[in-house]
């Protein structure tokens, strides 16, 4: 999914190469999003100029291309802003004039980069085309730059400031977006905006900032610009709202003791990985926010002067990750790196929340929920991909547990049938990332109906974080690798806990919750002793599987989630065609499949449904299938009879989390054996900020 970075210094020498690699970097930190081109834009030699590149593929190939350019890498700036981006193309193909940043004219005064999508853009780009503009890319984000030269220009003579200019642009558009706008008529200026798009800006001085906040400035001095609202075709006659003023306030946090400018970088970026190797102090952008910053000061201001639901400030927060939490250590892959730290995430999931000797559990996202939601008269649960299948994985200990009636969606399907939803409904939205657009929008569904809305996220600060009434940050630290791991199991220990405390009142089940916290305890040793089987799962993957088409997974009851989890991971990383099945359904047509050419794992740990389980082994045997067989250590008949991996047994609600480490290993085996791009499959993004 596109990626956003800027950076711009004020008072701080830099040079050209440490700008460009300033920007080039903190692409390389946002690879892991998914993207399919890259391009940046820094000024030129003379004021009037700006430099663009872009190029198709990694950014790897945007730094040769830039570092093969005859310019002067040497020249200095005292004050620079430059801006940089990768796309996951939506609009057009993977070109490289397709790539950001656009541009709105030959000589490239209005540069900008998008995250989003315009959905309105075709309207724009007619209107445009009608006053005399030609387009050079597919995309929707070049009108936007052509909208704002045109808003520009028809206002030249007013000393328009950017801010209000950028103002004029967004309230033209529809859609959703995170944009950073750079101008040569506004030098070491920056604009940056958000609708539905996530925006950081992280800040770094020398001293330490007055206040840990920025004023919101509403834009209410009498003698500020009157833009008048959005009007579908406003902007052909901009000169309406009348002549603009400079409407300044000074931003607390940025004023010096004695009044001077003091020397300042600011860093913009989509998400925290691209900043947190600069600067630890963020201040996350809420939607329609309007971020100028100009002379070492950064201003925030509101889209609509008569917006009084946002709130007076914007805090300057310390980010909590490492660079190190980050980066690959001695992994050949994130996505090994995280099957790895599993032992130690499974952990940081449960911390301080749950007490293992008095058998509690305490989650404080929910605190001041919880007795609302156990009154809820159903329990819907959104997700999309992995966050779906904890979800499934989870849902009967939730109905066992609350005795709540609970249903599983998916958040796509779940808006295409335009579900029902009640004001006493709880809805749960899981999500590692909390930016997938397809379960933000059915939160803002559930949010508009008046549905008690709780997030599970991996992402403090995120859009699902955030607009949740209340919710349980999963603290797996950060996902990398596109196929999640780490944050499955930890968004499974998330949800079993919830369920946990939503029932701790019911004395009767206070046995089932005790036997289950007891599983949990032992749980970090059971992954261990899982993934100390690397080495026979690899052999696995090379001998038996790597040369196979197709694999079928079958399991019931609680390892129905992990059959298509499994299958999930197999199919987005090897490319090798996988299905998860439920074992129960055999019968009813997948067992057409089976003979002995067929490769079939089957899920057959110990708990209540072993033996019906039995019966879908003996089923696939008789059709001269020859399964391996997933089983608990110590099943002497199955590991005497059948290839088997061999797995620690614990409560059953909570052997989905152990049995899913062995099918995480091979597909990741089967990947690499592949000779594929592990991290970054091919068409598959890890965030899907787009429906
Ligand atoms: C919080 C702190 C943690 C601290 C602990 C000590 C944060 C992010 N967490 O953890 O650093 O050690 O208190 O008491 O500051 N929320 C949502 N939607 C979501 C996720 C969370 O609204 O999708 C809300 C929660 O309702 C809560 C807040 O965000 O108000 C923090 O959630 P969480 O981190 O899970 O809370 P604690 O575990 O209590
Ligand atoms: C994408 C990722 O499809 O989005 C998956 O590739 C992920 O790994 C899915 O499960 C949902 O993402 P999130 O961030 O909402 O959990």
């Amino acid at each position: 999914m596109c990626g956003i970075f800027g950076y711009l210094n004020f008072l701080v020498e830099r040079d050209r190469r440490f700008v460009l690699d300033t920007l080039i970097k903190g692409l390389s930190r946002l690879e892991y999003r998914g993207y399919d081109s890259a391009g940046l834009a820094v000024d030129g030699d003379t004021e009037d100029q700006t430099f663009i590149f872009k190029q198709v593929g990694k950014v790897a190939a945007l730094k040769k291309l830039v570092d093969t350019q005859e310019i002067d890498f040497e020249k200095s700036y005292i004050s620079h802003c430059g801006m940089a981006h990768t796309r996951w193309a939506t609009h057009g193909q993977p070109s490289q004039l397709n790539s950001h940043p656009h541009r709105s004219d030959n000589h490239n005064e209005f540069t900008l980069v998008h995250n989003g999508i315009i959905t309105n853009y075709k309207e724009i780009k007619t209107l445009l085309e009608k006053k005399g503009f030609s387009f050079e890319t597919e995309t929707d984000t070049e009108c936007v730059a052509k909208l704002t030269k045109y808003l520009y220009d028809s206002q030249k003579n007013s000393d328009i400031t950017f801010t209000d200019l950028v103002k004029m642009v967004v309230k033209e558009l529809e859609g959703s977006f995170a944009f950073i706008f750079k101008s040569t008529h506004f030098p070491n200026e920056i604009v940056a905006t958000r609708r539905g798009s996530p925006l950081l800006i992280g800040v770094k001085t020398a001293k330490k900032l007055k206040v840990d906040f920025v004023d919101v400035e509403f834009g209410n001095a009498p003698d500020a610009i009157n833009i008048p609202d959005k009007d579908p075709t406003g902007f052909m006659d901009p000169t309406e709202g009348g002549r603009p003023q400079m409407n300044r306030s000074l931003s607390r946090a940025f004023m010096s003791e004695d009044g001077m400018p003091q020397p300042i970088e600011f860093f913009l970026a989509s998400d925290a990985s691209a900043i947190v190797e600069h600067t630890k102090r963020v201040l996350y952008l809420e939607d329609d926010d309007i971020a100028h910053i100009a002379d070492g000061e950064l201003h925030i201001h509101r889209l609509r002067r008569d917006d009084g639901n946002s709130p007076a400030t914007r805090s300057i927060q310390t980010l909590e990750i490492e660079l190190a939490e980050i980066m690959k250590g001695s992994f050949d892959h994130f996505m090994q790196k995280e099957i790895y730290e599993q032992p130690e995430s499974v952990v940081n999931t449960m911390r301080g929340r749950v007490n293992f000797e008095t058998h509690k559990v305490t989650l404080g996202g929910l605190r001041g929920y919880l007795s609302i939601i156990r009154r809820a008269r159903r329990i819907v649960f959104i997700a999309c991909g992995t966050s779906f299948h904890s979800c499934l994985a989870t849902r009967a200990i939730f109905e066992e547990l609350t005795e709540i009636p609970s249903q599983v969606d998916l958040a796509s399907d779940f808006l295409d049938r335009r579900t029902p939803i009640f004001r006493d409904d709880v809805c749960v939205f899981v999500s590692q990332s909390g930016e997938t657009a397809d379960t933000i929008m059915a939160m803002r569904y559930c949010l508009e109906r008046g549905a008690v809305c709780v997030g599970i996220t991996n992402t403090v600060g995120s859009s699902i974080s955030r607009e949740t009434h209340c919710g349980v940050h999963i603290n797996a630290g950060p996902e990398i690798g596109v196929a999640s791991t780490k944050a499955y199991t930890s968004q499974y220990i998330a949800l079993v806990m919830m369920a946990i405390q939503l029932s701790e009142d019911r004395l009767s089940t206070t046995k089932r919750r005790e036997e289950i916290i007891d599983g949990l305890y032992r749980l970090p040793g059971h992954v261990k002793e899982v993934l100390a089987q690397d080495a026979n799962l690899q052999k696995l993957a090379e001998e038996t599987l790597s040369k196979e088409k197709s694999l079928l997974l079958m399991g019931r009851g609680y390892q129905n989630a992990t059959c298509l989890e499994g299958a999930l991971k197999i199919k987005e990383i090897s490319y090798m065609h996988s299905e998860g099945i439920l074992a129960g359904e055999l019968k009813h047509g997948p067992l057409a499949l089976i003979d002995e050419n067929m490769p079939v794992i089957l899920i057959m740990t110990k708990d209540s449904l072993y033996p019906k389980v039995q019966s879908a082994l003996q089923q696939v045997t008789a059709r001269k299938g020859q399964p391996i067989i997933i089983c608990n250590t110590g099943d002497d008949n199955l590991i005497r009879d059948y290839k088997t991996i061999q797995v620690p047994q614990t409560a059953d609600c909570l052997q989905g989390l152990i049995n899913i480490i062995p099918l995480q290993l091979l597909s990741y085996y089967l990947a690499v054996l592949g000779n594929i791009d592990v991290d970054f499959p091919r068409n598959l993004a890890k965030s899907v900020t787009v429906e």
